[in-house]
């Protein structure tokens, strides 16, 4: 149907509104060339204090090869939710029993005595529940949280991120709260053996079943990447003679969320960006995790149908105590459920609407609504394939898997096929890749670093005089 020219001044107004959303080839090539080098200030030496993108080295420095089993508490802590999981690995075989625990807004704002006990106690309860008082477990801890690690059971937290703000751990070492919980509140009898990022956990879980993989990627509440780094390239890994021992590889933690803190991303940003940042428990930082992940998503693609509602090009009607007006109040699932209409009935996008209180809304109402969802996913779907594409060609293997879990990737209908798309467009030719669901990785992750730094203990208790495995056995001791 030919627009009338009042239509057509309508959508153009409504396109000056949103363009900055629409980035060129151009633009996604110079985020590359941008990553690549705050890489490379967070991995050497001088440059790492000053860095954005941390690169933090694991200590973890060897994949799960099939062989690992016994029986293993899990801890995942990253979002509102925390979960404590039994795994029990076999093998290839890997049986999980787990308990979703909620963490209350007043514990996430709260002191670190407060969060570290809460945890303890759902950890008491899961452990009597399965009736496991009795046994010594070997717990792997997923914290999903920047820290600098010491050793594969030490791990100071940097800075939190993604809406928690606990009053006194910053720069504490979490496996030791974590350890002086258990002990004040419970009676288990609880081993940390490893602690790891989520990123980590989702790559280690993949890594178990496909040894093409050596990226992970996190696409949910918050957005991180991680990836094998041969050690010549780690300024920051320890001394020197370390260099010459094998595995010559350690898995890094990018935190590459930070990535734009210092202002090298704001050509990308939009006005929305600046006013969402603004009103976030952590102005300033964050600015590429505030641009992609679950967090933020739905916040501003509200920011942006507020503001057309205020231009009067959308919502002729809205009432301006709706929820819609609130922040915060269009979750990014939203924003998932408005891109899975593929016709002009707009099932889920009136489902939205009308949760959201929005009354007397037109076709054209949705068909804007759905405009600005698949703007604002676009970019962060083609921000985060931009990112991977530089790791891609940094590691320059033929065959690369990449490893992904969050509820972002996992519920967003068309985020998986625009990442692809642009990877394509970004990576070097001859170079293939795969994006895989990791599902659970976080959990199983997290059990299976504790297991293969098991493992490598056991190997070191034979008398051995090889190299590598004193190396390890320094990393599990430390
Ligand atoms: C945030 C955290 C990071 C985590 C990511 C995904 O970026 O800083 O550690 O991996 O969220 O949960």
């Amino acid at each position: 149907m030919p627009a009338t020219n009042d239509q057509l001044s309508k959508y153009e107004r409504i396109e000056a509104f949103v363009k900055g959303f629409k980035l060129s080839s151009t633009a996604y090539k110079q985020v590359m060339t941008l990553l690549h080098q705050e890489m490379n200030n967070g991995l050497k030496t001088q440059s790492h204090k000053m860095a954005d993108i941390k690169m933090f080295p694991t200590f973890v420095r060897s994949l799960p090869d099939g062989s690992e089993k016994g029986e293993f508490l899990a801890l995942d802590l990253g979002g509102t939710n925390f979960r404590v999981l039994l795994v029990t690995l076999q093998g290839h075989d890997i049986d999980i029993q787990s308990k979703t625990y909620l963490i209350p807004q007043r514990i996430m704002l709260g002191t670190g005595e407060q969060l570290f006990d809460h945890i303890a106690d759902c950890i008491g309860k899961f452990v009597s529940e399965h009736n496991l008082l009795s046994h010594t477990l070997p717990l792997g801890f997923t914290f999903s949280f920047p820290c600098q690690q010491e050793g594969l059971a030490k791990a100071r937290l940097s800075q939190w991120t993604k809406g928690f703000r606990c009053e006194g751990v910053v720069g504490e070492d979490i496996c030791r709260l974590l350890q002086e919980a258990l002990l004040r509140r419970t009676n288990c009898k609880v081993e940390i053996v490893a602690v790891v990022n989520d990123a980590v956990g989702t790559l280690m879980a993949a890594a178990h079943v496909d040894h093409n993989c050596e990226i992970g990627l996190i696409l949910g509440t918050g957005c991180n990447v991680c990836y094998m780094e041969y050690l010549d390239n780690v300024g920051t890994w320890g001394n020197e003679d370390e260099k010459d021992l094998h595995p010559r590889q350690v898995i890094i933690n990018t935190e590459w969320g930070a990535f734009g803190d210092n202002g090298c991303l704001d050509f990308t940003r939009t006005e929305y960006d600046r006013e969402l940042d603004t009103f976030s428990i952590n102005p300033g930082k964050q600015v590429m995790e505030k641009m992609i992940s679950g967090m933020y998503m739905g916040e501003i693609v509200r920011l942006v149908l507020e503001r057309l509602t205020r231009e009067g090009l959308l919502f002729q009607s809205a009432d301006k105590d709706c929820p819609l007006f609130e922040r915060g109040r269009f979750y990014t699932k939203y924003v998932s459920e408005v891109e899975s209409d593929t016709d002009e009935f707009f099932r889920h996008t009136k489902l939205v609407l009308e949760e959201l209180q929005v009354v007397n809304y037109t076709t054209e109402d949705c068909k804007i609504v759905k405009y600005v969802c698949t703007l604002v996913s676009a970019r962060a779907a083609f921000l985060a394939a931009a990112g991977l594409a530089t790791l891609i060609n940094r590691l320059n293997k033929k065959d690369m898997t990449i490893a992904v879990d969050g509820s972002l990737y996992r519920f967003h209908p068309r985020f998986h096929n625009l990442m692809c798309l642009k990877i394509k467009e970004l990576v070097k030719p001859g170079l293939k890749f795969k994006l895989c669901l990791s599902h659970d990785g976080s959990g199983k992750g997290a059990a299976l670093t504790a297991a293969v730094s098991l493992r490598l203990r056991d190997l070191l208790a034979l008398p051995t005089d090889s190299n590598a495995l004193n190396l390890l056995s320094k990393d599990i001791q430390s």
